[in-house]
């Protein structure tokens, strides 16, 4: 049985990376999509992509970052389609400003505002509505950085641990509350996206031989493990299957496994991994 035909989906940062192939596969699938992005010529990409599917799609110009903007989207979006089944909280930023005490206040509040408010706003603003639907399932995007710390991540990693610790918390009560609803905590480790990219950071980044260099951000596209077409396609059977936390790549599997054996000593793991990926290239 294919759980999201005439189902509706809504996905935040759908303009590219992995929301982008998740309103792929699940315009594929013939599940309608409400799709937003704070960009919308991406997002009006990402329509065209999907234009010969047989389902309906309303495009958003949407900051998640905007507390009202975003309740008043998910009324919007619960008067046009009717009833929502799926909600993705998947946009987010990356930052690489260098180490904690390098990274202004600014920054810090910029990023927790998008990767974590983001997520908070969007389960919050949608979940009575999922309740009213016959199912209803939340994925909120955290990452293989919302399980182990990283150094010079700091930022990053608050924002996706809290997404993780929310997300987590929710699940414990929704298993006991709600029959219909449920939600899934997402980890994914390098996915060939624009992320790195598009990353903030500036003269601040830092460079080859500093402790926590990770590479230059053109090159990891290609370092990165896993396809957004091979993540969206996990993130789906995950929802399929009513997971509890999703890790997505070999690498995020691998980090997990060090992390919980080796909890004092996964960093130096973790940079040696990436030292001898990044010489690589
Ligand atoms: N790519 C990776 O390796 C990786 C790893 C772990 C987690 N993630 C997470 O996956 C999610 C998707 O990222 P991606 O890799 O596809 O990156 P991406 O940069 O390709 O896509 C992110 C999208 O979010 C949008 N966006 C940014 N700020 C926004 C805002 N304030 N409001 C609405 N939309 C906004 C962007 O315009 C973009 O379209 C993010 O939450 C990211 O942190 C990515």
């Amino acid at each position: 049985m294919n759980k999201f035909k005439n189902a509706t989906a809504v996905i935040t940062g759908a303009g590219s990376g992995i929301g982008r192939a998740l309103a792929i596969s699940l315009a594929s699938r013939g599940c309608h999509l409400a799709l937003s992005d704070v960009d919308i010529k991406t997002l009006e990409e990402t329509r065209n992509l999907i234009s010969h599917y047989a389902v309906k799609v309303s495009l958003s110009q949407l900051d998640v970052a905007d507390k009202e903007a975003v309740f008043n989207y998910a009324q919007n979006v619960q008067t046009e389609f009717g009833s929502i089944n799926l909600v993705i909280n998947n946009a987010g930023v990356a930052l690489s400003s260098g180490t904690f005490e390098n990274t202004s206040l600014e920054e810090f509040e910029w990023l927790m505002s998008i990767n974590f408010s983001g997520v908070l706003y969007g389960t919050k603003a949608f979940l009575p509505l999922l309740k009213q639907a016959d199912w209803g399932h939340i994925v909120n995007i955290s990452s293989l950085f919302g399980i182990i710390g990283v150094g010079g991540q700091s930022a990053y990693n608050a924002s996706k641990f809290a997404v993780r610790g929310m997300t987590e918390s929710l699940r414990q009560e929704l298993d006991k509350t709600s029959p219909t609803v449920s939600c899934t905590s997402v980890h994914p480790g390098g996915v060939k996206t624009k992320i790195a990219a598009n990353s903030r950071g500036g003269d601040k980044r830092p460079k080859k031989g500093d402790a926590f260099y990770m590479g230059e951000p053109e090159d990891f596209e290609k370092l990165a493990a896993t396809t957004s077409e091979s993540a969206s396609e996990q993130i789906l059977n995950a929802v399929i299957k009513n997971k509890r936390r999703l890790l997505i790549g070999k690498d995020a599997k691998l980090m997990d496994w060090v992390q919980r054996h080796f909890p004092n000593r996964y960093p130096s793991i973790f940079f040696g991994i990436v030292k001898l990926l990044s010489g690589k290239k």
